[in-house]
C-alpha cells in the first residue's frame, strides 16, 4: 500500500534527514586510511544519541535476511555493493567506500548513502562514483507530479547504461515513511510513462548502485547481508530520500 505523507509528515521526514545528512557528512570526513569500519560505525552511534535521532538499521530483520542487521551504518568497500555490515577491516588508500545510513525521529524515516574515495583514489573510481551520484541526480528531477514510477527508473538506467556500467538486477528503492522499507518499490530499470501515476506527498528513497565491469550479477556473501559483485569489480552506491511536492521533488536528506 502506498501512502502520501501530509506536510507535517514531511516535515519531521525533513528533520530526520537533516540529521543523516550530517551524520553521513561526519562519517564521510572520517573514511580515511587507516580507520578501521567499527569505528566509523561507533563514531555514527555516538552522532545519532547526541542529537536524539534512532537508527533505522539496527536489529532490522526483513525475511531475506538469516539475522538482524547489526549495526548502524552500511559499509560497503570495493567490489561490496550494498549492504556490508562494519567489522575490523582497515580502510586502505585507493578503497572506494560506500556509506548507507538511515535514521528516525518520531518514527519517521530517512535513508541516504554516499561514495566516498579513501585518500586519493584513481579515475576510474572517481568516474564511477560520479555517474552514480548523476543517476541519482537524474532520478530526483523525474520525481515530480504527474510522472510515473517508470520515469524515476528510466532517468536512473539511462545514465548507468549510458556509462556502460552494470547496474544490479532486482535492486533498487522504495517508498519512505514510518517504516524505513514501504510500496512501492522503485527500480533502478524500467520504462518511461509506465507504473504508479507520482502524487503530491508520496515520499521516496532513489538509490542508484553501478558496477565498473559492466555486469549486473551480484551474490550474497556468508554474511547473509554484504551484496558484491561477482567478478570482484568495483560498485558505487548512492541515495537520497525525496517528496514529490507541487513545488518539485524536495530532498528530505540534504544537509
Ligand atoms: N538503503 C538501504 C536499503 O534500502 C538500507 C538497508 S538497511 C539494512 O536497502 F538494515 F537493511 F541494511
Ligand atoms: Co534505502
Amino acid at each position: 500500500m502506498v501512502v502520501l505523507k501530509s506536510a507535517a509528515e514531511l516535515a519531521t521526514m525533513r528533520e530526520a534527514g537533516r540529521v543523516v545528512a550530517q551524520i553521513l557528512a561526519a562519517v564521510s570526513a572520517a573514511a580515511k586510511p587507516d580507520a578501521t569500519l567499527l569505528e566509523l560505525d561507533d563514531l555514527a552511534r555516538e552522532l545519532l544519541s547526541e542529537k536524539g535521532a534512532k537508527s533505522s538499521f539496527l536489529h532490522y530483520h526483513p525475511s531475506f535476511a538469516p539475522i538482524p542487521y547489526p549495526a548502524v551504518l552500511c559499509l560497503s568497500v570495493n567490489d561490496a555493493i550494498v549492504h556490508g555490515i562494519p567489522d575490523a577491516r582497515r580502510l586502505e588508500e585507493g578503497d572506494l567506500l560506500s556509506i548507507d545510513f538511515g535514521a528516525h525521529i518520531d518514527g519517521y524515516h530517512g535513508d541516504s548513502a554516499v561514495t566516498v574515495g579513501i585518500g586519493p583514489i584513481d579515475e576510474a573510481a572517481q568516474r564511477l562514483s560520479d555517474v552514480g551520484r548523476q543517476a541519482l541526480e537524474a532520478g530526483i528531477a523525474a520525481a515530480v507530479p504527474g510522472n510515473r514510477l517508470g520515469d524515476i527508473s528510466y532517468a536512473v538506467q539511462s545514465v548507468c547504461r549510458a556509462a556502460k556500467y552494470g547496474m544490479p538486477t532486482g535492486y533498487g528503492g522504495h517508498g519512505v515513511g514510518t517504516a524505513m522499507h514501504e510500496d512501492p518499490h522503485v527500480p533502478n530499470e524500467g520504462r518511461p510513462g509506465r507504473g504508479l501515476t507520482l502524487r503530491p506527498g508520496l515520499a521516496l528513497a532513489i538509490e542508484p548502485m553501478v558496477v565498473e565491469s559492466g555486469s549486473d550479477r551480484h551474490r550474497l556473501q556468508r554474511d547473509g547481508w554484504t551484496v558484491s559483485t561477482v567478478d570482484g569489480s568495483r560498485a558505487a552506491h548512492w541515495e537520497h530520500t525525496i517528496a514529490v511536492t507541487d513545488d518539485g521533488p524536495v530532498i528530505l536528506t540534504a544537509p
